[in-house]
């Protein structure tokens, strides 16, 4: 199988890699079929993604989307990172080779469920007011 450059330098030197210990969105996910697992830690503040990291176990393509993931949610909005879709990233890496395809979904599958638990903190904060 062929990867391109940007796949390639990001699966060598992954940008981002490890776990926050302030994260107040956290997402894991996995692929019942390969068995990789993703899990993306978020640091939210007023719906702005300050900083993410993540831990992933996978294969390199699932380690270059991570990678990829993390640099394009940095500095965003929460509202405008759920629309992202798994095309957006695959197209960001230069295109996943389509037998790789699946594993753009682990990457943006981690950060929404991740969005969605900092979501749900929030709306219990707002409940014990
Ligand atoms: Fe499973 Fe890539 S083969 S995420």
């Amino acid at each position: 199988m062929m990867y391109n450059e940007i796949i390639l330098d990001h699966f060598r030197s992954p940008r981002n890699v490890g776990e926050l210990e302030n994260a107040n969105g956290i997402g894991e996910v996995g692929n019942a079929v390969c068995g990789d697992m993703m899990t993306f830690y978020l640091d939210i503040k007023d719906d702005i993604i300050v900083d993410a990291k993540y831990k992933t176990f996978g294969c390199g393509a699932a380690i270059a989307v991570s990678s990829m993931v993390s640099e394009m949610i940095i500095g965003k909005n929460i509202y405008e990172v759920m629309k992202l879709t798994h095309n957006d990233i695959s197209k960001q890496l230069g295109g996943l080779p389509p037998q790789k395809e699946h594993c753009s979904n682990l990457g943006i599958d981690a950060v929404k469920k991740a969005i969605e638990s900092y979501l749900a903190g929030k709306e219990k904060k707002t409940e014990n007011l």
